[in-house]
């Protein structure tokens, strides 16, 4: 059962649970309509304390999009955490008004403190470099429509894997599906924390290497995953100059790519694939965007007991 539970990290689904929720997602992709009312009367209060476009606006669409409500913040300079107010306090408040909260948070860990002061439910919509589960659910409901199945795939990820909390979170999600390998492609400073290696590859006896080339493994790619260096989360802005055009996909490289295999991105994109790219019909992060409404629209759906 979802219902009443926090979404912190993509741990926190079960395999099974994972499965459902993508289940639903697709359900819903086909025949939207026959959800628009399921979460009549329900609030979603979306507290994003930090920038984003697609997450925010993709959380509320989906809560209109079942016929509930929503309020929040995009810009936490108006609200009373500019007057000292703590985030606990600022928790305890806004869930006694709604039935799920969606937050976002430039501090690791801040959606684990969130939940244990709310009242209700609360989704981790990213914090800092940590996690972003349900861009997870987003990948994963992609990857499955467009491969057909989540296992056994090659997935290369590519660019800022030390901060970008999108790779953090696939990486633990698909390393429970079997058969699945993992390329790490980027700078020696940019590589996957030490943690998810000891923690989640090395547990769960994934198969993966790294390479500081693309052009050297993107012909062995299912799924290439593409990410933004992430400059908000370097200390010191020499070394974001000096990395941030570490990667730049174009159509050259796409010649030495699989036929069937995917180009995913969270976005925002900046330089690292360029625009050329697009018309390509392996180019999948238009497409991950609309996904990434209806899977939270199952994610919002369950977690309200509305369905
Ligand atoms: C990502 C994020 O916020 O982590 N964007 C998103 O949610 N779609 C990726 C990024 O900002 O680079």
């Amino acid at each position: 059962m979802l219902k009443d539970r926090h979404l912190i990290e993509p741990g926190d689904l079960s395999v099974s649970e994972i499965n459902e929720i993508c289940s639903l997602a697709e359900q819903m992709t086909v025949d939207p309509i026959s959800f628009q009312e399921v979460c009549r009367g329900k609030i979603l209060a979306t507290l994003f304390f930090e920038p984003s476009t697609r997450t925010r606006l993709s959380f509320e669409a989906a809560m209109l999009h079942l016929g509930g409500t929503v309020e929040g913040f995009a810009d936490a300079s108006y609200t009373s955490s500019t007057k000292g107010e703590t985030l606990a306090d600022t928790i305890r408040v806004v869930s006694s008004y709604v039935d799920v909260i969606a937050m976002r948070n430039p501090k690791e860990g801040a959606a684990l403190l969130a939940s244990k002061y709310s009242s209700c439910p609360i989704i981790n919509a990213g914090d800092g470099g940590h996690s972003h589960p349900t861009q997870t659910l987003t990948d994963l409901v992609t990857i499955r429509r467009l491969l057909g199945s989540y296992e056994g795939l090659t997935v290369g990820f590519c660019g800022d894997l030390k901060f970008g909390r999108t790779v953090h979170s696939l990486t633990q999600a698909l390393s429970r599906y079997k058969g699945n390998k993992f390329v790490f492609i980027s700078p020696k400073e940019l590589c996957v924390p030490d943690y998810l290696v000891k923690n989640v590859l090395e547990p769960n006896g994934v198969e993966y290497r790294t390479a500081e080339r693309m052009e050297d493994v993107i012909g062995e790619l299912d799924v290439l995953y593409m990410t933004r260096v992430q400059k908000e989360r370097f200390f010191n802005e020499q070394d974001y100059i000096r990395l941030k055009d570490s990667y730049i996909l174009d159509k050259e490289k796409m010649k030495m790519a699989k036929s069937h295999m995917i180009v995913l991105h969270p976005l925002p994109r900046v330089n690292e694939i360029a625009p050329e790219v697009d018309d390509d019909p392996r180019a999948a992060y238009f497409k991950q965007v609309k996904f990434g409404m209806y899977a939270r629209m199952a994610l919002i759906s369950k977690i309200t007991g509305c369905l």
